[in-house]
């Protein structure tokens, strides 16, 4: 199968699009802790895809949105233009020093940033930050979980093994790190209880999407199916243990022109777990 490639940006959109609800959720839990007006730093904001759900929920904070990329930084300027939103957008590197105020931000937000292919040393990234928030400061780590998604309701051992493939075209192409141990985002209880923060606590926050499946989440499925699931299948999908038959199956349920393509059945439905720790200075 060929598949469709979208650009990052897309991709990027599409994703957030679906995990929205999940990040709400999230950031509502936050702000019971932090209140109505606190100073955020969005840390690893990418293009800015978190900025109006800061706008929405916050509507009084200071956000200050800092990323190391410079395509996304401007993605993120433009979206801030477009939008409206009056945020501070800083290009940095948040594993080096950064020239930002100490002491001063209620809470640092990480939306899928701490990750194997982008973080070596989470612990070594949290104790960096640190400084910068207050005394009462949160630091909150949101992560989609986006190598566990249930997409193929009623082919769970053919979509497990499909997630076993992608994890494992994910760590070749990320120079062989492993998606696996203590650097990986399911671990982040243990960054935050090594690095001495407090109360620390942590909540599931799934986007589940049930008949009538809305247009937006549907291409996102036709994305992951294209793209994710198909090059995992073909990459990694025979080490992971996917049969021949299998195989022809996955290819029979992931094609839109095929009448066994899955999204289209009238029971079709589909969630992402993201998961959301925090903890206290
Ligand atoms: C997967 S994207 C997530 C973007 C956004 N937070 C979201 O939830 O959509 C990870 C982002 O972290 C940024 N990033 C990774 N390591 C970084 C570092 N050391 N300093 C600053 N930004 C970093 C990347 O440039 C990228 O924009």
């Amino acid at each position: 199968m060929t598949g469709i490639k979208h650009d990052y940006a897309e991709t990027e959109l599409l994703y957030n699009q679906f995990t929205r609800p999940s990040a709400r959720k999230a950031l509502r839990e936050l702000k019971k802790e932090v209140g109505e007006s606190p100073k955020i730093m969005d840390a690893g904001c990418g293009p800015g895809s978190h900025f109006e759900l800061f706008e929405k929920i916050f509507p009084n904070a200071k956000i200050v949105a800092v990323d190391s990329s410079k395509p996304h930084i401007e993605e993120a300027r433009q979206k801030a233009e477009k939008t409206g939103i009056d945020i501070d957008i800083v290009k940095a590197d948040l594993e080096k020093n950064l020239d930002l105020e100490e002491d001063s931000f209620d809470m640092i937000w990480f939306g899928d940033v701490i990750c194997p292919s982008d973080i070596s040393n989470p612990v070594g990234l949290i104790n960096n930050l640190k400084p910068f928030l207050n005394k009462d400061g949160l630091i909150s780590i949101f992560y989609g979980n986006w190598l566990r998604q249930m997409f193929m309701p009623g082919y769970a051992r053919l979509e497990q093994k499909i997630n076993a493939a992608y994890e494992m075209m994910h760590e070749t192409r990320n120079l062989n790190n492993p998606w696996q141990g203590p650097d990986h985002p399911e671990k982040a209880i243990k960054w935050l209880q090594e690095t001495g923060f407090k109360e620390v606590s942590q909540s599931i926050h799934t986007s589940n999407y049930s008949p009538k499946i809305p247009d937006h989440v549907l291409d996102y499925v036709e994305h992951v199916f294209k793209n994710d699931y198909s090059d995992a299948v073909d990459e990694k999908g025979r080490e992971a243990g996917l049969t021949e038959e299998e195989i022809s199956k996955w290819e029979k349920l992931s094609d839109p022109e095929s009448l066994m393509y899955l999204p289209e059945k009238d029971d079709y439905y589909c969630s992402m777990s993201c998961i959301l720790t925090y903890g206290k200075v």
